[in-house]
């Protein structure tokens, strides 16, 4: 995109987002559903990738992600995103879950953390580049590091999958099934 700068620093595209949690978000135990929050995580996570890069971009991958614990009906859930990591066309945006209990004064409680791929897209959604981040504080370069090893278990578990596939396809002798996801 013209006018897109080649770096950008991570501060500059940090966001947070605060939700109160409503009667009709919730699950069937009462809780608030995991579905609800991820929607809000993707939602902040767009903001952030699309900034970053800007202009549009799509989610890619979603990495697994852990519940700590329950978010209740009234809560004020956190939601801070930030670009950890940049290759040439997509980003790792890291998103913190926290929560304060909305009936007492208390310290915050870490909900979940949640990692996805961004890339970013043309007008025809074709991968483009995107601005290298730049990592100014240590929390910021650990981020940094801990995506590239995120980045490496994605990329490794993709090869051995496929190359799971051609073994197998080789031994019935027909053509591998192509690996589109974790689902497929
Ligand atoms: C994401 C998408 C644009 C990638 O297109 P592609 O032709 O496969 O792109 P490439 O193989 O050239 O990869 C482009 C980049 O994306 C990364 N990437 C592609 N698929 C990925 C995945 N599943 N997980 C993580 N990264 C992925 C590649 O590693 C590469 O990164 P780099 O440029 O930083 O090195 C394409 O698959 C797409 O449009 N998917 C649908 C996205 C969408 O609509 N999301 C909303 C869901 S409703």
């Amino acid at each position: 995109m013209s006018g897109t700068p080649s770096s950008r620093p991570t501060s500059a595209t940090r966001l947070s987002l605060s939700h109160i949690t409503a009667q009709n978000e919730t699950n069937l135990l009462g809780t608030v559903h995991g579905g609800v929050i991820m929607t809000l995580v993707d939602s902040v996570a767009g903001v952030v990738a699309a900034r970053h890069s800007g202009g549009p971009a799509v989610t890619a991958s979603m990495d697994e992600m852990t519940f700590l614990v329950p978010v209740r009906v009234g809560d004020v859930v956190h939601f801070s995103g930030q670009v950890n990591w940049t290759g040439r066309s997509s980003m790792e945006v890291g998103v913190r879950i926290t929560a304060d209990r909305w009936d007492s004064v208390g310290p915050q409680v870490h909900v979940a953390s949640a990692y996805l791929v961004f890339v970013a897209v043309d007008a025809e959604g074709k991968p483009r580049e995107v601005p290298q981040v730049v990592p100014e504080t240590h929390e910021e370069r650990r981020r940094l590091r801990e995506a590239e090893i995120r980045r490496s278990h994605r990329l490794a578990k993709r090869a051995a999958i496929i190359a799971s596939r051609n073994e197998a396809a080789a031994e019935v002798n027909t053509a591998p099934a192509a690996y589109e996801g974790a689902g497929d």
